[in-house]
């Protein structure tokens, strides 16, 4: 299949191998079915190609481009449709949903984006990305005039947002262990993007860059205004009082879930993002033991990194 029909049929598709993978040949299936492959030595989805990984690698860069970057259930939807609102004034580009603004250059499943689609996209443009600042979108991030804005949320929210997200999908082959096995996968670097730490601490350690703005999932849900005023000076807009309590109002939870714009019912199978949209939900999942256990990974990991994180 040409990418052009695949383009076309995207859309409604789940994610299917034939259609999506590109090559079939690399794609490795590790226990319980979880499918994946690996691109330059992390774990992805079959759908973040060796071509569309190549190409996000080496985009022609403009210096208003703003690029979202994430570890998977972190809150790329939320800080993106911030992130659009400020580009454009409070408002949303015209006649796109919030997934077809988001330019995902690496995935082949869901508006995948040619070189051409890219170059004739209208500035500014919003970039979404999953990868760890040894693959950012555009190739070395400190030789890059765009901006870059890493969300980042505590991993035992991650872990559970991310399992109720990505059980038993087709992308994941039907992936069919039991929480205290995604959990461990989690923590050995197994699931799809590779090892939280690694990724949260590569940007981290970028942080002060000019053009890297590093950001908290519980500092948006605990000081939304303070986030927002400080997003907007990173990005250079003038954010008036009316403009913040109109972009407060269009991103809330409540709001994004109900609104066509931002509902995602456009994603398919990748549609279900609205779960909870708290901090803390993982103690639905962590038994005390699993807890413990975490906590002593955690601060091990963390320790003299200077980052930290709010759990509850
Ligand atoms: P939960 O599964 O814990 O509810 P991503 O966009 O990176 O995939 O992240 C998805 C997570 O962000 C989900 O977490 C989702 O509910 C939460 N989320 C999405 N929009 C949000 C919003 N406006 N406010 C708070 N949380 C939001």
């Amino acid at each position: 299949m040409t990418t052009e029909s695949a383009a076309q049929g995207a859309i409604q598709q789940d994610y299917r191998d034939e259609l999506h993978a590109e090559i079939l040949e690399d794609l490795r299936v590790g226990e319980f079915g979880y499918k994946y492959r690996i691109l330059d030595g992390v774990v992805m989805p079959p759908y973040i190609t060796p071509s569309r990984y190549a190409l996000s690698r080496s985009l022609d860069i403009r210096s208003d481009d703003v690029v979202c970057t994430s570890y998977p259930k972190s809150g790329t939807n939320w800080i993106s449709n911030v992130i659009l609102r400020l580009q454009h004034g409070g408002g949303v580009p015209e006649g796109k949903t919030l997934r077809d603004s988001m330019h995902w250059v690496a995935s082949s499943y869901l508006y995948p984006r040619t070189k051409e689609d890219l170059d004739k996209a209208p500035s500014p443009r919003l970039f979404s990305s999953h990868m760890p600042y040894h693959m950012a979108l555009g190739g070395d991030p400190r030789e890059r005039p765009c901006r870059y804005v890493y969300v980042a949320r505590n991993p035992k929210d991650v872990v559970v947002s991310y399992f109720h997200f990505e059980a038993g999908q087709s992308w994941s082959g039907h992936y069919s262990g039991s929480w205290s096995h995604w959990l461990q996968m989690f923590v050995d670097g197994k699931l799809q993007r590779g090892d939280w730490f690694h990724h949260v601490l590569s940007w981290w350690r970028r942080a002060e860059a000019d053009n890297v703005h590093f950001v908290k999932y519980e500092d948006l849900t605990n000081d939304f205004h303070d986030e927002l005023k400080r997003l907007a000076r990173f990005l250079d807009v003038d954010l008036t009082d009316e403009l913040a309590a109109s972009i407060a109002e269009q991103t809330q939870f409540r709001t994004m879930k109900g609104d066509t714009f931002s509902d995602l019912h456009d994603a398919g199978e990748l549609g279900h993002f609205y779960r909870k949209g708290v901090v803390g939900s993982w103690k639905e999942r962590f038994t005390v033991h699993q807890s413990e256990w975490f906590d002593e990974i955690y601060r091990t990991r963390m320790s003299g990194t200077g980052l930290d994180f709010v759990f509850e």
